[in-house]
């Protein structure tokens, strides 16, 4: 393969719309098509590219891990996502994340053994898929010389943007989260990687309103999942996961969907695979929303929302906002990464669920507690969002659209330790008031602490009663 250097004058920016002809430069920050107001994508003349004839050719960088851009598992694949010339690119190792079969937690989603596998982004060095994406933004804010640049964010998008920042002492940050919204884990890490922090008085949709007219009015780099580089860098996952199932695609891939950024950059990394003869078939995709936040499954399973070859019914959007807004219905779940009502991503998640023949879920926090228990028992563990997509896999088996012997994958989309208060308040006793108020009355998985007393009788005494349980 050769490299990706002089690649920068084949890719180009266009409008998601089919009515949106216009294309844009790269070097052009754009957050939405200035025509058409849709989102944009990043789009490649593919018959320039040294797009190698199978995908395990990309596995060969593995022995060349001394290159950063083979180190990473997002660079490693840069010729599907070629719009850098290689001496900007900003990598700091994203991407040394791991397919990982588990029985444990296939047998709870009622799967058969071999056929569940959990993609650990969690090993990402934030602790999140999102660097995945941020590696991709950072990359594109150094190409246009950016110097400071922002996002809001749940928690995660902070922490990845700060980490970049941080490491790569090229820009600064500034981040919007929402106040009291954020789990600790992530807020300690955007203040210890030294982002101008904005706790904005209002939730996760307020802050992201905020911050992109605050980019727009100030000229500063906006990383939120709108800026289409990011779903570029994103898009590497899917790869990850082929490249797990020795390049076999599996029967369903399971999401967590929030603002519907890595939905869409499923879509369309395996519609390019695809169109570029890579993959003979398509997964099918099912996003899983909590309940408490649930836009994509009413509008998607309820009221019948499609892709619709682009032209996706605005009418059955605006309505339901309009209806959000009348009953000033707040977004309101434990999962607090993906506690999101305006989904930025909509329409490109439309695109990939009419691509995938996707089909999306809701869950209650119930549902998505007792499935990061799981999956904490089974070894791996994950914030609460991600466990949305193990327990939509247990939804959809129950509903027998998932057979017992289809492959299945499941993102686990940020590691246990952003938010150990959802994990002790889950697992303590007595229940955190937190998680009464939501809802929560019973613990099917729960493993509470035993108190006892400073003695070496009775802490022998303990260990045999907890053993025979
Ligand atoms: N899982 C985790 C752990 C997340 O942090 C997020 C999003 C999602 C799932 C949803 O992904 O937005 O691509 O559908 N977190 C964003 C943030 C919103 O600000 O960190 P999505």
């Amino acid at each position: 393969m050769s490299a990706a250097s002089d690649l920068t004058d084949i890719a180009f920016q266009t409008s998601i719309s089919p009515d949106g002809g216009e294309t844009y430069d790269i070097g052009q920050v754009l957050t939405s098509c200035p025509q058409t107001n849709e989102l944009l994508d990043i789009n490649y003349d593919w018959d320039r590219v040294p797009v190698p004839a199978s995908m395990r050719e990309f596995e060969r960088r593995w022995s060349n891990r001394r290159n950063p851009l083979d180190f990473s598992g997002v660079w490693r694949f840069r010729e599907l996502l070629p719009f850098a010339p290689e001496d900007r690119i900003v990598t700091i190792g994203e991407g040394q994340t791991i397919l990982q079969r588990s029985d444990y937690v296939a047998r709870y989603a009622g799967l058969k053994p071999g056929q569940l596998s959990l993609q650990y982004e969690g090993l990402n060095p934030s602790g999140s898929f999102k660097d995945n994406g941020m590696t991709a933004a950072a990359t594109h804010a150094h190409m246009v010389g950016a110097k400071l640049a922002a996002c809001a964010s749940t928690g995660n998008t902070s922490a990845s943007l700060a980490i970049y920042a941080g490491v790569s002492g090229l820009f600064q940050v500034v981040v919007f989260v929402g106040s009291g919204k954020i789990a600790y884990g992530k807020l300690s890490q955007a203040l210890d990687y030294g982002a101008l922090t904005l706790q904005i008085l209002g939730d996760f949709d307020d802050a992201l309103r905020q911050v992109q007219d605050v980019c727009r009015e100030a000229g500063i780099y906006l990383c939120n999942s709108v800026n289409p580089f990011r779903l570029e860098g994103q898009k590497t996952i899917i790869y990850r996961i082929l490249e797990g199932l020795n390049w076999e695609v599996p029967d369903w891939i399971v999401v967590p969907g929030g603002n519907l950024g890595n939905s869409s950059a499923f879509g369309k990394a395996l519609l390019e695979l695809k169109q570029l003869g890579l993959i003979a078939e398509m997964p099918r995709l099912a996003v899983i929303n909590a309940a408490g936040a649930n836009t994509l499954y009413e509008l998607y399973e309820q009221r019948g929302l499609r892709w619709n070859g682009g032209r996706p019914e605005q009418a059955l959007v605006d309505a339901f906002y309009k209806d959000m807004d009348a009953r000033n219905r707040r977004a309101n779940t434990l999962a607090s990464a993906i506690e999101i009502n305006r989904p930025v991503n909509l329409k490109k998640c439309l695109r990939a669920l009419d691509a995938c023949r996707g089909v999306v879920r809701e869950c209650t926090d119930e549902e998505i507690l007792d499935a990061k228990a799981m999956v904490g028992a089974g070894g791996f563990g994950c914030e609460p969002a991600s466990a949305a997509s193990v327990a939509g896999v247990r939804a959809l088996r129950r509903e027998g659209v998932i057979a017992a012997s289809d492959r299945v994958v499941c993102i686990l989309t940020g590691h246990q330790l952003k938010d150990p208060d959802a994990t002790v308040g889950y697992h303590a006793e007595p229940l955190d008031p937190k998680l009464a108020q939501r809802g929560i009355n019973r613990r099917l998985y729960q493993n509470a602490p035993t108190v006892v007393e400073n003695d070496l009788t009775a802490i022998l005494d303990a260990i045999k009663r907890l053993q025979k349980q």
